[in-house]
């Protein structure tokens, strides 16, 4: 078999992983291919790359067919063969139209050749939005490769992307690194979130405190939900815990709920370091001022001894049997505690908390 050249036009559409690839060699050597390769007439394959190889590596004769329309109609029809054999996602076919788009005259000498087509008429034949076809060439032009390739392979939306692609290049190295792709949507929603406050390498910072950031398991908040009927302030939070916490309002680092008037029925798991004291001085004040009604915090059961825990002992505590596994911002790692947790109970309804918290370890109340 001799070697074929690829036609510009093949390139439109990525290249199969090696795992599709090896899936593909194995049924052609089974059953042989069973759909053509496509040529030029020039003899340059114009559809087919992975067909192509997969024979060779098989060891079986491809099929050829040729395209005898006009150069022009070349692009549509290499689009509607791929749309209706690869089972792409949106965000993938707009990556693709962004590629046949001409606006980037200059940069892709060869597609320009065979493509003229406007944004939006890529957009329609791609059958896309006209601003997702503008999302993907924000990740084309401003984002590492790696942020494309990504979105190309289906494993990360556009929009995430886009997001990416507006912070430095070191924060979206670190994001199109990461492994976990709901993390990665995660963070980049809380980027987008804080980007009035973000910029030139101070996202990087947040990305890696976010990393850090151990926040609730749901069954916690579900329990705390339970007793107090519902959560309208955590003053302790972020955008991405308030996703589990689902508090009708909530503060964060930015605009510090320290500073905040705080009411209602509260939710609190403060931050670490010193801020712990600060946060459970404010609640134990803000409750007994007849502000907050009701309240469920947690804290480190290593903390009792400390001068801050001590006005949380003339409420009902409820002290683990178990170390809670806070997952990272992404919710799927799991870290499991160096210490057991305690949640403090500051309401009117005692018996509502003992019913729901007993199943976490033993309620106790001060006996002087
Ligand atoms: C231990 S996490 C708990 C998050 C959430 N409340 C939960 O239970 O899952 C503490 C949160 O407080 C945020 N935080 C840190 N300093 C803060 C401040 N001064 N005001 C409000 N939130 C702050 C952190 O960014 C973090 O999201």
């Amino acid at each position: 078999m001799t070697d074929l050249e690829f036609h510009p036009v093949a390139g439109i559409f990525p290249m199969m992983t090696e795992l599709e690839f090896a899936g593909l060699v194995a049924d052609v050597r089974d059953r042989g291919l069973l759909e053509p390769v496509w040529l030029h007439r020039d003899g340059r394959i114009i559809d087919g790359r992975n067909r192509y190889r997969a024979c060779r590596e098989a060891g079986s004769d491809p099929k050829f067919r040729t395209f005898e329309g006009k150069d022009v109609e070349l692009v549509p029809f290499v689009v509607s063969l791929n749309v209706h054999r690869r089972h792409l996602n949106e965000s993938q076919r707009a990556m693709v139209a962004e590629k046949i788009a001409n606006a980037r005259q200059g940069e892709r000498r060869d597609l320009v050749e065979i493509s003229t087509m406007t944004q939006t008429d890529a957009a329609e034949l791609l059958n896309v939005s006209r601003e997702t076809v503008s999302k993907a060439r924000k990740v084309a032009t401003q984002g590492v490769p790696e942020l494309a390739e990504r979105v190309i392979s289906g494993e990360i939306a556009v929009s995430t992307a886009a997001i990416i692609a507006d912070f430095d290049e070191q924060t979206q190295h670190k994001l199109a690194s990461m492994e976990d792709t709901r993390q990665i949507r995660a963070l980049a929603r809380e980027l987008d979130h804080q980007e009035f406050v973000l910029r030139g390498g101070v996202a990087l910072g947040l990305v890696a405190s976010t990393e850090n950031e151990w926040y609730t398991p749901a069954r916690y908040l579900d329990a705390a939900r339970g007793v107090l009927g519902g959560i309208d302030l955590d003053p302790a939070s972020s955008p991405m815990a308030n996703e589990i916490v689902q508090a009708a309002a909530f503060h964060t680092q930015t605009d510090d709920g320290l500073e905040q008037a705080w009411k209602g029925r509260v939710w609190l798991n403060p931050p670490y370091g010193d801020l712990p004291g600060k946060f459970v001085a404010k609640l134990v004040e803000e409750y007994e001022a007849g502000n907050v009604s009701a309240a469920v915090a947690l804290v480190n059961s290593h903390c009792t001894d400390t001068g801050w825990f001590q006005p949380l002992w003339d409420y009902l505590l409820c002290f683990t049997d178990h170390r809670i596994d806070f997952g990272s911002a992404g919710r799927e790692k799991t870290s499991t505690s160096t210490h057991g947790s305690v949640f403090a109970y500051l309401g009117p309804d005692p018996r509502a908390f003992v019913e729901a918290f007993s199943e976490f370890g033993a309620v106790v109340r001060r006996w002087t």
